[in-house]
């Protein structure tokens, strides 16, 4: 019997659901305690409305782009998420190289089931690399040499998890990895494995190795340290912004985490565009979080993003039909941006702006 089409990012989660064991399953989708900024991301993008022009003589959309200066085929990038290879074997090789067939930009978790050379030579899609900061300085610097040496185009600096907020689907289902998986990065320097404990090993994990008191001062260390261009993710403020671009970072992510460390933080939809007044003259700004529609990208670069990222639609992707799930996912949200396009009236990226949220 043929199974019922894949049509939209929705139909991928709930296939997803089908396929993943609860562990997994929970890992993948849940957020920090009641949930409520997970929900709330998704729930922002809805609530806004979209004031389309007509008779606009749209012609073939144009949906390249440049992140920094780098050039991809559309504003959508694949953020970058823990363990891919509990979604399906070929782990984070097979999402690389689904971003590679959509043009798209790849970001790499620090956190990966498979070490970044591999992922950087097999895939070749525009690569970033994702860092967390370790206690151990040494620690840190041995990942971000081995990610230029990889082929690293930037650096993803996430720094909303100082320590983990607290998933209490992860903690009751004591989550950890299962046998033969590792945090393949971080092996050769000792720190490849998630405990098993009485509640979440991710979260001991993370309370035992990453730098509790983040400051502006390790993002100067990082600057210092690296001569790739440094992008700040997990931004939720204006002012923070503005000193990130002053501390050096070259691009901010609006994001918090998908829902998954301060719970009751706002929607990213909302704080989008206060991060674009105070620092959209001095970096190119980037979102996530809740994004399942093209028309929730066309909203974001309404509201000043240059490009969204996506994290669990990717991680469906994965686990329905690996890189080929991971690819349909890219290019279904590619097609409906298309549409929401032509639909609102703009022919290129430049004619998506704030007077789609304005009855002129
Ligand atoms: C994440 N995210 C994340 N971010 C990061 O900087 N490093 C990481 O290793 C991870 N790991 C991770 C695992 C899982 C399972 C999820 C769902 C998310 C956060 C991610 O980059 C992104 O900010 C959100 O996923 C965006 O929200 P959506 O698209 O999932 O709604
Ligand atoms: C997470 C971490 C690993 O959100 O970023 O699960």
């Amino acid at each position: 019997m043929d199974r019922e089409p894949l049509l939209n990012i929705g139909d991928y989660a709930r296939a997803a659901r089908g396929r993943l064991v609860k562990e997994v399953l929970d890992y993948y989708e849940g957020g920090a305690l009641d949930e409520i900024t997970l929900r709330e991301n998704v729930a922002g993008w809805e609530r806004l409305k979209l004031y389309y022009r007509v008779l606009a003589g749209v012609g073939p959309r144009e949906m390249k782009t440049t992140l920094l200066g780098r050039p991809v085929s559309l504003p959508i990038a694949v953020a970058p998420t823990a363990f891919h290879k509990l979604a399906c074997p070929d782990g984070e090789i097979a999402a690389a190289k689904a971003a590679k067939t959509a043009g798209a930009l790849f970001i790499l978790s620090s956190l990966s089931n498979t070490a970044m050379e591999a992922v950087f030579t097999q895939a070749g899609s525009p690569r970033w690399f994702q860092l967390y900061i370790y206690k151990d300085r040494e620690v840190t610097r041995a990942l971000v040499q081995r990610a230029e040496a990889a082929g690293a185009e930037a650096i993803v600096l996430t720094v909303d998890a100082p320590g983990l907020g607290t998933r209490e689907r992860d903690a009751r289902n004591r989550f950890s990895l299962p046998a033969g998986l590792a945090v393949e990065n971080l092996a050769p320097l000792g720190k490849g494995t998630i405990p098993e404990v009485s509640g979440s090993g991710l979260a001991a994990y993370v309370r035992d190795n990453f730098k509790s008191d983040l400051s502006f001062d390790d993002l100067d260390w990082l600057c210092g340290c690296t001569s790739l261009p440094v992008v700040v993710k997990g931004i939720c403020r204006g002012d923070d912004a503005r000193r990130a671009t002053e501390h050096g970072a070259k691009a901010i992510v609006v994001s918090n985490h998908g829902g998954r460390q301060l719970d009751t933080a706002p929607a990213t939809c909302d704080v989008l565009p206060h991060v674009v007044a105070a620092a959209g003259d001095q970096c190119e700004i980037y979102v996530d979080g809740g994004i399942r529609r093209g028309s929730d990208v066309l909203k974001a670069i309404a509201l000043g993003a240059r490009a969204v990222l996506l994290g669990r639609p990717i991680l469906w992707g994965l686990s329905v039909s690996g890189e080929q799930g991971a690819a349909d996912v890219l290019k279904i949200l590619g097609r409906e941006l298309d549409e929401a396009m032509l639909l609102c009236g703009c022919t290129k990226l430049s004619d998506i702006g704030a007077w789609l949220f304005q009855c002129g």
